[in-house]
């Protein structure tokens, strides 16, 4: 049966997130966008009323929330301000190799201390010279003993400099392409450098660093899953993710959305208020389906997740048409707006800026169609996701 009701207990989450958006992040995010101020006040607020670390099970103290669950909340959040929401969801995203590849002890040690206090954790694939292309990174691991020495500067990550530990990728064999790479969990300390806090287009109050390790030394019991495997490891971890930044996307462009009917209300020209010329009400009905299609596919990628099975291909299918379609109705918003959509006071003028990296981080929409294209093309079903929470 599919039934897209959502239940009592999603309904409250929804309306915690909302609330929480509403009166937390709305009032400040043009504000820090602005001077890209870093939201550490309301990352310890999040952390506090339980709308960070949703995918934390149970067993490690968090609340153990379904990926339904999470795209929900992410969807009200980045209604808030997406370049926030990044900052407040990064941890799922850093902490979702260690659900999928981690050991109970590891799980216990690092899921506890996000849960304990709002502490932020980073996810290190990017590379100066390997983005789209994962295997061709760099970065080294080397065993000495019972220890991993890591070598090597990873890009774009986001919270990069407020993280207290980083899921790493690294080549454990230079010559092996993608069957060479290994995941780590690293801690940080002095021989990890943060530098070079990018200046954006868009999302300034999340904060995007680059991670540089000198010669840092790393347990071998931190390794996530076995040498050589990390490859699989990134890349399910990424199935998990993707849909969150679907409901981003999501968000991202309901916001713009009700911006641009409200003004399209009030705005007269020739007489009678925008709303009623028809070239602005298809505008408003196309940016209405292309937001009701994306979050359908986005609660389908999830939902799919949550069932224990492997959604590589809904996954993709959601990331890039809801980017996409986030990029679309946002520069629309600021169509409908005219003008004033142009200019920084008026609130459509972020959202086209802030769309635009929901076409690139996570995988750009060329990846996700690449993805899709391989995925139905030459479709490889048989590996399901070890484990449920993202
Ligand atoms: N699940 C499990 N296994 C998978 C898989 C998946 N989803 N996708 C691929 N694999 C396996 C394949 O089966 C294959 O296995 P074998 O070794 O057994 O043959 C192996 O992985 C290699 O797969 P491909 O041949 O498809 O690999 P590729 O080198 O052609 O790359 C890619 C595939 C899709 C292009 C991949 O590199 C990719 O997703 N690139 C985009 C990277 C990305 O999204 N980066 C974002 C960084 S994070 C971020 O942006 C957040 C932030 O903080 C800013």
């Amino acid at each position: 049966m599919v039934d897209f009701t959502l239940t009592d207990e999603q309904k409250n989450l929804r309306d915690l997130a909302h609330d929480f958006a509403e009166k937390e992040i709305r009032p400040v995010a043009w504000e820090y966008d602005k001077d890209g101020t870093w939201p550490q006040d309301i990352i310890d607020k999040a952390h506090d009323v339980g709308l960070m670390n949703t995918h934390v099970p149970e067993e490690y103290g968090g609340p153990g929330l379904s990926h339904l669950d999470g795209t929900i909340i992410e969807e009200e959040l980045a209604w808030g301000c997406s370049g926030i929401q990044t900052s407040l969801g990064a941890n799922g995203l850093a902490s979702a190799p260690v659900t999928i590849a981690g050991s109970d002890e590891v799980k216990r040690e690092f899921f506890g201390e996000l849960v304990e206090s709002p502490k932020l954790a980073s996810f290190c694939l990017t590379e100066p010279g390997a983005g789209s292309d994962v295997s061709g990174m760099r970065t080294k691991a080397v065993r000495k003993g019972d220890k991993y020495v890591l070598n090597g500067s990873k890009c774009f990550i986001t919270n990069g400099q407020y993280a207290d530990w980083f899921t790493v990728y690294a080549k454990t064999d230079m010559d092996a392409g993608h069957r060479g790479i290994s995941a780590f969990l690293v801690r940080r300390d002095d021989t990890v450098v943060i530098d070079k806090k990018e200046d954006k287009m868009g999302q300034r109050a999340s904060n995007t660093a680059t991670v540089t390790f000198n010669d840092t030394e790393v347990d071998a019991k931190y390794m996530l899953g076995e040498e050589n495997r990390g490859f699989k490891v990134a890349m399910q971890t990424l199935d998990f993710t993707r849909p969150g930044v679907a409901a981003m996307a999501v968000g991202i462009g309901r916001a713009a959305f009700e911006f641009a009917c409200d003004y399209s209300k009030e705005r007269v020209q020739f007489g009678v208020p925008i709303a009623m010329h028809q070239a602005i009400q298809f505008m408003i009905a196309d940016m209405g389906t292309k937001l009701h299609a994306a979050r359908l596919m986005t609660w389908n990628a999830a939902t799919l997740l949550d069932q224990g099975n492997r959604n590589t291909l809904e996954s993709s299918h959601a990331k890039r048409f809801a980017a996409d379609s986030a990029m679309e109705i946002t520069t629309d918003a600021v169509q409908i707006y005219g003008g004033y959509g142009f200019i920084k006071e008026y609130p459509v003028e972020k959202l086209m800026r802030d769309a635009k990296i929901m076409q690139l981080y996570e995988g750009t929409s060329q990846i996700q169609r690449l993805v899709i294209a391989r995925e139905t093309l030459l479709p490889r079903r048989a590996e399901a996701p070890t484990a449920t929470a993202a």
